[in-house]
């Protein structure tokens, strides 16, 4: 089923310069870019963002550092990308994530895990809504995808 899911590239991301190698790993595994910002976000757009999160010691050290620098927020597309990307990012804690995962490869701290992905959904649905409009979501074809997807029944 095709997906739409979030993606972001953490403060830790773009000051580590690894903007560029997190997006070429979507781009290379055939998922589809139709949303990309680079944005420096307010408190409120963070608390909205981590409200499932409110209450937890961690809460206001991950509002400061998500509000500390700007981050990249990418919106992909494709079969399953949910959970592929998830699979590609990792466990949240760097010590568990698989080897070959960007937080298994790149990250070693928990607050400082590089990436937060969408995982549900609900969790898509209303994260792409939070950070992309309508209209920063595209719709366009990819000539690649002949070869990447499997052809319409
Ligand atoms: P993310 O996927 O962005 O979703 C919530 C974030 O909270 C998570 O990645 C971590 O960066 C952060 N987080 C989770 N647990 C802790 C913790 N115990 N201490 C600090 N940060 C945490």
């Amino acid at each position: 089923m095709t997906e739409r899911t979030l993606v972001l590239v953490k403060p830790d991301g773009v000051q580590r310069l690894l903007v560029g190698r997190i997006l070429a790993r979507f781009e290379e595994r055939g998922l589809k870019l139709v949303g990309l910002k680079l944005v420096r976000i307010d408190r409120a757009l963070a608390e909205r963002h981590y409200a499932i999160h409110r209450g937890k010691p961690f809460f206001e050290g991950l509002l400061d550092f998500i509000t500390s620098g700007p981050l990249v927020a990418l919106a992909l597309e494709g079969p399953n990308a949910i959970s592929i990307v998830r699979t590609m990012v990792g466990a949240t804690r760097p010590h568990e994530a698989a080897a070959g995962s960007i937080r298994g490869d790149l990250a070693v701290e928990t607050a400082q895990n590089l990436v937060h992905a969408s995982d549900s959904p609900e969790t898509a649905a209303s994260e792409l809504a939070l950070w992309f409009s309508p209209a920063e979501l595209l719709d366009y074809e990819r000539e690649v995808d002949r070869w990447v997807l499997a052809p319409e029944e």
